[in-house]
């Protein structure tokens, strides 16, 4: 049960995320009380002393053990209880149960990629079956990102060469937000996804859609148009296919002459193509920023040939 939701709190959509709530409603409400009780206090005793004449002596004062003994428990046990239901809270988040389903998560400039158990593989959504312990292994292909999902009370940061876990328990499908909560670059703020809680049937024809892991499939291909969709898919179409993306729409430009930031015209061909995916800031799109990290060491010349190759069957340009 959540005691203190409020109206700017995001949803609690797991246990851990009602107790989360309880805890932070009672260290506002010891915050909150202890600060208007001293203020109230100090103002009546400022009153009450205050000095009225060169003449006052004070009386001189008691010991009061009681009060003594009250001011030193009092805040003593306030204080432990915030110890050891956080503690509690802290160990719960960090012991994930063993039953718990485990899905890899690589952050990258500006990205989510998910792969699940079968292989299958999504790009900033997740989707994950409601009422099972869902266990996140999480790495970083460039900077220090943040895996958060407010409503379950979760973040994590996500590393370079380092793996982070996290775990989260869903209880009620819905739709649920996902942030980056690290600044990571200049489109940080766009790099956000859904989390999509659905019943356990629809997680397994979600993983099987396609076949199984068939973007794994596609990739071992030996049709390279095909191999290069899955390249596609998997690094380039996030951010390349549509207007509005961080970067230009290249997915049908194959053979089109590009505007440059500089302000001349440059063939889009396989050299093109290559040199941006490797030298991503030697020819800045018009119209876009330096956004985009170099793939050098991730794609390689074959996976570069093959998205070339896709791209060419796509195109509309006379070639
Ligand atoms: Cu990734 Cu901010």
């Amino acid at each position: 049960m959540n005691l203190f939701a409020v109206k700017t709190s995001p949803v609690a959509a797991s246990d851990y995320a009602d107790e989360w709530q309880n805890l932070w409603g009672y260290l506002i409400g010891v915050s909150v009380f202890f600060t208007v009780a001293i203020c109230a206090v100090i103002v009546f005793f400022a009153i009450k002393y205050r000095r009225r004449s060169d003449a006052d002596r004070p009386e001189a004062t008691k010991d009061g053990k009681l009060l003594e003994i009250l001011g030193s428990v009092i805040p003593f046990v306030l204080v432990m209880i915030m110890f050891f239901w956080g503690a509690k809270l802290y160990f719960d988040a960090r012991m994930p149960p063993k039953d718990a389903i485990e899905i890899l998560v690589t952050g990258k400039q500006w990205m989510w990629k998910m792969q699940h158990p079968n292989g299958k593989r999504e790009i900033n959504d997740l989707h994950v079956p409601v009422g099972v312990p869902i266990r996140l292994t999480m790495t970083s292909e460039d900077v220090i990102h943040s895996f958060y999902l407010p409503d379950f009370r979760k973040k994590m940061d996500v590393v370079p060469g380092k793996y982070t876990q996290m775990w989260f328990h869903p209880r009620e499908e819905g739709q649920y937000h996902l942030f980056c909560a690290e600044y990571c670059g200049s489109e940080h703020a766009l790099m956000v996804g859904r989390l999509h809680v659905v019943s356990p049937a629809k997680y397994e024809e979600f993983l099987s859609s396609g076949g199984r892991g068939a973007m794994a499939e596609a990739a071992a291909s030996d049709d390279p148009v095909v191999a290069g969709k899955a390249v596609w898919e998997a690094n380039c179409v996030v951010c390349h296919s549509g207007p509005g993306g961080i970067g230009p729409n290249i997915h049908k430009a194959f053979g089109t002459m590009r505007e440059l930031e500089t302000g001349e015209s440059i063939l889009m061909d396989e050299a093109y193509v290559r040199n941006s995916i490797i030298n991503p800031n030697d020819d800045i799109a018009k119209g876009y920023p330096a956004a985009m990290t170099s793939f050098k060491g991730q794609l390689s010349s074959t996976q570069i040939n093959q998205v070339i190759a896709y791209l060419k069957s796509v195109s509309e340009a006379d070639q």
